[in-house]
């Protein structure tokens, strides 16, 4: 869809939301920048109170002393990290540290850490004194590439998933790509999908480029990280400046998501999102064939990258098709209760009916794909 090759020596992209130079942000790829960051960021937004909203998973990786350099910063270590302390009750007690720091409008919040302490930072500054400024810092495969930019954040009830959310674009982003070292081999190989997944909407040289460098990428080989991560956020930054409210175009970033989300219902959350969402570009790419936008072949290719990722290409053994229609018929973007599924014709293109990204699917051929996808 779009001619991406980001020239590898630039290191900044700015996403410009609303569109525009006075609106825009800037978000800086690099390798072992961490520790120039705090400069960085007291250069820009010198007139703010910084707050630091982080996990105890990079304190004891040392990614926040690095950053701080024994500057003494007011921060709010979410504890347990992940995403049971994806709460409103953590949103809460980061607030009321604001307070108690005496901080006001004045304030920025500077997140750093995976896709759950974004979430959380983005949404507590969203809501602070009716809304301060957020910087992100993603240190986990899936928020550099997807989750820090584009300005989505999001807590649960203790009904529901994202119960509390708001679009709060961020100040400025800064990816680090050497802060993956550290990142658990599960999480590192599940926050990848999202990265196999721009490629397949938005740019096959880049699927070409994941293709021939799994090794690289399995081996966490620093320079292959930031090509990835700049073409993440050229290709995001394409969508979200386009669509930002997720009107039409940003759908496209659902790719493999709406199977996805109801796997990762069903299983009670015990598959972690980008393998969950593995399973749902697979059930994506059966509906293709089923409806004559593919060959097996691309199929093969597809499944081939994300089993050599190690990540699942089949349902696990205890999820139903009743449940996951179910869950299905839930989804929040559906229609008269069935959701749109986005489609590719070929990789590095989706496919639009009507002038809409997302489309309506068959009943019977999402059966028919969920019980392919339990063999
Ligand atoms: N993660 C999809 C989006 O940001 O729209």
């Amino acid at each position: 869809m779009f001619a991406i090759w980001p020239d590898i020596r630039m290191s900044e992209h700015k996403i410009k939301i609303p569109a525009g130079e006075a609106g825009a942000y800037k978000i800086t790829v690099g390798t072992e920048i961490l520790g120039s960051v705090w400069p960085q960021i007291e250069t820009d937004f010198g007139r703010y109170n910084k707050f630091v909203v982080t996990d105890e998973n990079l304190v004891s990786a040392g990614h926040l002393e690095k950053l701080l350099d024994s500057r003494e910063v007011p921060a709010f270590v979410i504890s347990p990290p992940g995403e049971t302390s994806k709460h409103i009750n953590t949103v809460i007690s980061i607030i009321e540290a604001m307070e108690k720091a005496y901080l006001g409008r004045d304030t920025l919040v500077v997140g750093i850490g995976g896709g759950t302490v974004g979430d959380i930072a983005g949404f507590a500054a969203s809501v602070f004194k009716r809304g301060v400024p957020v910087v992100h810092i993603p240190t986990t495969t899936v928020a550099q590439a997807d989750s820090a930019i584009g300005g989505k954040t999001g807590v649960d009830s203790s009904m529901s998933k994202n119960a509390f959310g708001a679009f709060r674009h961020p100040a400025a982003v800064y990816i680090d790509v050497a802060t993956l070292a550290t990142l658990d081999e599960r999480q590192y190989r599940a926050g990848l999908v999202e990265s196999v997944k721009h490629a397949l909407i938005a740019d096959s040289d880049y699927f070409d480029f994941i293709e021939n460098n799994l090794d690289g990428i399995l081996e966490r080989k620093t320079e292959v990280l930031e090509r990835i991560a700049h073409l993440n956020c050229k290709i995001k930054g394409v969508v979200v400046e386009t669509d930002p409210g997720e009107r039409n175009l940003r759908r496209i970033l659902n790719y493999g998501h709406t199977v996805g989300h109801a796997v990762e219902a069903a299983g009670k959350y015990e598959l972690l999102h980008g393998e969950a969402v593995a399973i749902g570009i697979i059930a994506a790419g059966l509906i293709e064939i089923e409806m004559k936008l593919a060959e097996h072949a691309r199929l093969d290719r597809i499944r081939t990258i994300l089993e050599k990722l190690g990540l699942p290409v089949k349902l696990p053994k205890d999820l139903t098709e009743n449940s996951l229609i179910d869950i299905i018929k839930h989804d929040k973007k559906a229609v008269n209760k069935w959701p749109r599924f986005v489609l590719l014709t070929r990789i590095g293109q989706v496919y639009s009916r009507g002038g809409q990204w997302a489309v309506e699917v068959e009943r019977l051929i999402v059966e028919k794909v969920l019980r392919n996808l339990q063999e």
